[in-house]
């Protein structure tokens, strides 16, 4: 899907990201294949919802999230490797992870000099329960913020003020007016219209994204999305005024990043005739 503010590729981010120039990227949001995935089929339905949500509890159980950890660690060398070199030094990355992956992205930061900004917690109240009953909730996920000019040279951006005006009626923990803290209280409900063209495995509400704008967003930049799934950092960058560039492996799940792109092109268009 190509527009004036859109490139979304049907393609494998390993072979894309080397073919994009050094320094051409403002922003970047990563939301990589966890490797938390199990082989057992079971699931669970959940009648719970939040008021003015939709979405039913989901366990991940997905081929493409099904890594050795071999290949989790290679792997996540390889594009973090590809981003320090595409992301601009006045830019940023942000990615996300749980504790499946997250030793993997934190060795590999430091291995290549991407200095780690933040370390937020992304909380999410709402979590689905542990049904086993021999471990706690895991109720949270980690996002990292990083930047490549190291301790000497730091020129990421930083949207200090806007992070501090930032308000949810939904977050119990961020003040209008105080300094965003590393704890982020966001539930993981999507809305009807994040849903409305069908539903991906681990899609993350926009909240999240829009949040990660707010304080990295460049207006009239380039955001890159290496796992677009199903396009919530592409819509998030698109509604900041960036343009966004993409890459998604699974056909499915780009049809379906394709649908919602183009819905909120056309309400974009309504919205300003
Ligand atoms: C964690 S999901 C991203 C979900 C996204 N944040 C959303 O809200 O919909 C990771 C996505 O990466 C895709 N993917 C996995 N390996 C890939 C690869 N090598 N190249 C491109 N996409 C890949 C998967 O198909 C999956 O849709």
């Amino acid at each position: 899907m190509i527009t004036n503010t859109i490139n979304l590729n049907l393609a494998d981010t390993y072979m894309g990201l080397p073919k994009l120039e050094n320094d051409s990227f403002d922003l970047c949001i990563v939301d990589p294949p966890y490797g938390a995935s199990s082989t057992k089929s079971w699931s669970y339905g959940n009648k719970e919802k939040l008021k003015g949500f939709g979405g039913e509890w989901k366990l991940t159980n997905e081929a493409w999230d099904l890594l050795s950890q071999n290949d989790s660690f290679t792997g996540t060398y390889f594009w973090l490797k590809e981003l320090k070199r595409i992301i601009k030094p006045t830019g940023s990355i942000w990615i996300h992870s749980t504790y499946h992956n997250s030793g993997f992205v934190n060795v590999c930061c430091q291995l290549l000099g991407l200095e780690i900004i933040n370390e937020v917690v992304w909380y999410k109240r709402n979590s689905f329960p542990n049904l086993s009953g021999r471990r706690l909730t895991a109720s949270h996920e980690t996002i990292l913020w990083v930047h490549k000019g190291g301790e000497k040279n730091r020129k990421y951006t930083f949207n200090y003020e806007d992070s501090k005006a930032y308000f949810s009626s939904s977050d119990l923990l961020k003040e209008p007016g105080k300094q965003m803290r590393t704890v982020w209280d966001i539930p993981n409900n999507k809305t009807k219209e994040e849903l409305m063209f069908g539903t991906h495995p681990t899609q993350k509400p926009l909240r999240v994204a829009e949040r990660i704008l707010t304080i990295a967003g460049v207006k009239g930049g380039k955001l890159l999305v290496p796992f677009a799934g199903s396009g919530t950092e592409m819509i998030a960058g698109l509604e900041y005024g960036m343009t966004v560039y993409g890459f998604e492996i699974n056909p499915d799940f780009y049809e379906l990043a394709c649908k919602r792109l183009k819905h909120y092109l056309e309400k974009s268009t309504r919205l300003l005739y």
